[in-house]
């Protein structure tokens, strides 16, 4: 990853950066007349083959990102969080390159479970979960259910059932603020996940965990949030809950044997953007789990780690066709055939994303233009300050990297536009993993009339 293939010069008349594919697959490579490829597959052809908006997710770059973790995690279980983006080829790849998984739902699950993914190597996570959700987790054999809240402890424990036990963890709240947006900090004791290390629920709902015989307590889990880009976050996270497995080994004589410190990794939409360097953060965490282990006399738990964007995001590439162009005042407004119906990350959370014209070649000067899709409201934004040749016109296409995470896992059937095909790209060849929804999706479901 990181390294592309520069099949053409860098075209004249084009500002510094604006031709900066660092953010795209690393099979990218430029095609004649500012096509690209990625996966071997040339993206203008796509948008003919399977029409506007599609998503292309290239299949090699999503296991060269499982195989850069199995890498630099050798002793870590890493655990692919289904929710960033999953399907039944996803569920083969992430399988066969070796991961493990985290589902937080029945549908998750029963996808995983159903298209060949081990149970015993899938975790169930949720603040909510439903009688359908441990259902199907007690049927399936899932591998660990992470305990979130007190009521869930009895809950799981009847579910169980006399004769039967299931490996369970709890989610620490270790009151830690990190993630790139509000909507996804999910370390301090403010918001709805886990049990709070300050106040101590974490510790009393261990204790009751360990009195009861149907659940086995196999370690703590955190996750302090999403997108974040630094290593500290983690070793302050990690120390805490070392510090909470030492104080459960002097109260109850139990060295818990797993610690999970669940997602979070944070990449780049943009070029430039920092990015988390997961090798550092995989040498450092190790090293900090020696020594706080070592300062409280426990033996060092087996680590496991839950990336979901760093895996599948920068794999996917949105692509749009034109429909409008509109100069108010200052500002050009450029509208596409999707919009927050196949991406509401930019509505939600404000993040910022890299289009670029594919498909014709232009020497018009770049202006800052914002992306918009084609829905019934003003927030329907999919690139504010997009650079963009001034002359971008209906029945242009537009690319946007970093596609492939909580995208089209957040799609909604917005307008009944209808959610976009999927296609996966491996070595020249393309393949629907998902077809568009269409209007008679929408009308079988609709069964009221
Ligand atoms: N583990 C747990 C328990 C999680 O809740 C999450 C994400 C992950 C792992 C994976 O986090 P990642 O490595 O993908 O950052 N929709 C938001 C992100 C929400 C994340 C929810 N939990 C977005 O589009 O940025």
């Amino acid at each position: 990853m990181g390294d592309h293939v520069v099949t053409a010069a860098v075209p004249a008349g084009l500002p510094a950066g604006a031709d900066d594919l660092s953010v795209w697959p690393a099979s990218t490579t430029r095609l004649p007349d500012g096509d690209l490829a990625v996966g071997g597959v040339s993206l203008s052809e796509l948008a003919d083959r399977f029409d506007t908006p599609a998503y292309v997710l290239d299949e090699a770059e999503v296991r060269g990102r499982c195989r850069t973790y199995r890498d630099a995690f050798p002793d870590t279980d890493v655990l692919y969080a289904a929710k960033a983006f999953l399907s039944r080829a996803m569920v083969r790849w992430v399988r066969e390159e070796g991961l493990g998984l985290d589902v937080c739902s029945a549908g998750e699950l029963e996808l995983a479970v159903t298209s060949g993914f081990p149970a015993e190597r899938v975790v169930l996570h949720g603040n909510a979960k439903s009688p359908r959700d441990l259902e199907a987790a007690l049927r399936l054999g899932v591998g660990r259910i992470v305990i979130d809240g007190p009521s869930e402890i009895a809950r799981i424990a009847a579910a169980v059932g006399p004769g039967g036990r299931q490996k369970v963890m709890v989610r620490v709240v270790p009151g830690i603020s990190a993630g790139g947006h509000d909507k996804i900090r999910t370390g301090t004791d403010d918001q709805k996940f886990g049990l709070s290390l300050a106040d101590g629920s974490a510790q009393h709902a261990i204790a009751r965990i360990l009195g009861q015989p149907r659940l086995e307590l196999t370690g703590l889990h955190c996750h302090i949030g999403s997108q974040i880009t630094e290593v500290k976050p983690y070793l302050v996270a990690l120390r805490r809950m070392v510090g909470l497995m030492a104080r459960v080994h002097d109260a109850h004589g139990v060295a818990l044997p797993e610690l999970d410190l669940g997602g979070g990794h944070g990449i780049a939409y943009r070029p430039g953007e920092p990015v988390l360097d997961l090798t550092a953060l995989a040498r450092r965490l190790r090293a900090g789990l020696i020594e706080s282990c070592a300062a409280a006399g426990l033996p060092v738990p087996r680590l496991a780690v839950e990336p979901g964007r760093a895996v599948a995001g920068p794999a996917g590439v949105a692509l749009y066709r034109v429909l409008a162009v509109k100069r108010t005042g200052e500002k050009v407004f450029v509208a596409v055939d999707g919009g927050m119906s196949d991406n509401p990350r930019p509505a939600l959370y404000g993040v910022r994303y890299a289009p670029r014209l594919i498909g014709r070649r232009s020497t018009a000067e770049p202006r800052t233009a914002t992306v918009v899709g084609r829905h019934c409201e003003a927030g329907d934004i999919l690139a504010a300050d997009a650079e963009l040749p001034g002359d971008i016109r209906p029945g242009d296409l537009l690319a946007v990297p970093v596609a492939g995470a909580y995208q089209l896992s957040m799609a909604s059937g917005y307008n009944l536009v209808g959610r976009p095909p999927v296609i996966a790209v491996h070595e020249g060849t393309a393949t629907t993993l998902m077809r568009r929804e269409t209007l008679d999706d929408f009308r079988s479901r609709d069964i009221g009339g």
